[in-house]
């Protein structure tokens, strides 16, 4: 897997773009990419790390604020053990071959989902890469890993529940933003767009909360052939969209 987080500053944005504050992305298709091209599943997430890379190049270059990529959910600990140990190496490896760069772009990378089921070293891991980017200001990595939003959400319940049996709080206080602080995702703005690759059309468990006003694009590609060029396509098609949060007319941006 070669590390070319190589990020062109020189590049200006097109001019008329609206730019979201945060995309997250349902980053789907690394399989099929891979099966028509007669390679091992495995091929697909490489390359899906190296259009992972791609992505947060671009954000950077484009100006977005926060970028969540799904690279794990709670679902897929259905998969085979073998590819499951894969995708948690490309985690790993990620780390070691980009860390840097991130650094030196100034990216602060945080890992949402439960860490319970994650081995010890992992865990460290993850707890190193949020520590020695969590002063940076640039671009907000969120990798959702071992994440699940009706586990997230369930999880923020027993936590606000804690908190009541407690006597810390009392259940007429609890509002949205009493759930919104003990989601993963606390002090995160919501996602203003997310994209999914490969053609299917679902949410599939992420970011059920905070997706509540997201506007949702599919788009055709597998993730390992996301490039610019699908990434403008996006962008179109998110100015396009007329914003309503249930109101009449554009209520905020
Ligand atoms: C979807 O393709 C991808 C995944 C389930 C996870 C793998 C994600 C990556 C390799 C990107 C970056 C990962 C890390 C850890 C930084 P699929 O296998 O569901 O494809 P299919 O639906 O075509 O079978």
């Amino acid at each position: 897997m070669s590390s070319d987080l190589a990020i062109a500053h020189q590049s200006s944005p097109r001019p008329g773009l609206k730019i979201p504050g945060h995309i997250g992305v349902i980053m789907d298709g690394n399989g099929r990419w891979a099966k028509a091209r007669g390679k091992p599943r495995t091929e697909g997430h490489i390359e899906g790390v190296n259009a992972l890379r791609r992505m947060v190049e671009l954000c950077i270059r484009y100006g977005v604020g926060h970028l969540t990529v799904f690279s794990f959910s709670s679902e897929n600990w259905a998969r085979p053990r073998d590819e499951i140990n894969f995708i948690f190496s490309l985690l790993r490896r990620f780390v070691a071959s980009d860390l840097q760069k991130l650094i030196a772009h100034n990216v602060r990378v945080r890992i949402i989902g439960a860490r319970e089921g994650l081995d010890d070293s992992l865990r460290r891991l993850i707890e190193d890469v949020e520590a020695k980017t969590a002063r940076n200001t640039g671009l907000n990595l969120h990798v959702a890993f071992n994440y699940g939003s009706k586990a997230e959400i369930t999880e923020a319940v027993r936590h606000i529940a804690r908190a009541v049996a407690a006597g810390e709080l009392l259940p007429a206080e609890i509002n949205e933003g009493t759930v919104e602080r003990a989601l993963y995702t606390s002090g995160i703005p919501d996602p203003d767009v997310i994209i999914r690759t490969s053609g299917e059309q679902r949410v599939s468990n992420f970011l059920l909360w905070q997706g509540a006003y997201s506007e949702l694009v599919f788009v055709e590609d597998n993730w390992p052939d996301f490039d610019e060029h699908t990434f403008l396509r996006v962008l179109d098609e998110y100015a396009m969209r007329e914003r309503r949060f249930g109101g009449v007319e554009v209520a905020r941006q």
